[in-house]
């Protein structure tokens, strides 16, 4: 089987939906902020506080590197992967690249849980950062294979609809 690869902006819910999806494949789940925190024994938000971003788009990249050669895997990126081409080319190499939507009110209220884990959000206004940040990432999400919006889906149905298609694409590439 392909890697299922889950794109998409924080709070789509890509971490609990490669969890569920990895179960019902019994397959491994791999999650790529995970990856980087392991090795650098630091978390997401220190290593933008004390690095910069720049860094950390760095190590995501040198994550994603790692994983090329993978396959039969579910896994979650962190939301700015797509920004660069090559970590999509990588990815969707040996990988089925499945973004998950969400409306920007929807993530507002689901990274308000977390808020702190998230560097980019922390602004006088999220909301409209969370507006700004979608615009400018919306060309990079043209490059998925298949899009689900999961603002008014339940988890269980996000899981089950990409566990059909993958298999519709899986089962296409076998028969032809
Ligand atoms: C980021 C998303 C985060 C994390 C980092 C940067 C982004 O991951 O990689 O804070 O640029 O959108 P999640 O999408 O898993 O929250």
């Amino acid at each position: 089987m392909k890697n299922i690869v889950l794109l998409g902006f924080m709070g789509t819910g890509k971490s609990a939906v490669g969890r569920r999806l990895a179960a019902e494949f019994h397959c491994p789940f791999i999650d790529t902020d995970q990856i980087i925190e392991e090795r650098t024994h630091q978390r997401i938000a220190d290593i933008f506080a004390q690095q910069g971003e720049e860094k950390f788009r760095c190590l995501e990249s040198e994550a994603v590197a790692g994983l090329a050669e993978r396959s039969g895997c579910v896994i979650s990126t962190g939301g700015g992967i797509v920004l660069n081409p090559k970590n999509l080319d990588l990815l969707g190499k040996n990988g089925i690249l499945v973004l998950l939507r969400s409306r920007p009110e929807v993530i507002f209220k689901r990274v308000q849980k977390r808020a702190g884990q998230r560097p980019l959000l922390q602004k006088a206004d999220p909301l409209s950062e969370i507006k700004r940040l979608l615009a400018e990432r919306e060309p990079f999400y043209q490059r998925a294979d298949l899009t689900l919006d999961t603002s008014d889906m339940r988890l269980d149905d996000v899981v089950q609809q990409i566990k059909r298609k993958v298999l519709e694409i899986e089962g296409r590439k076998s028969s032809s």
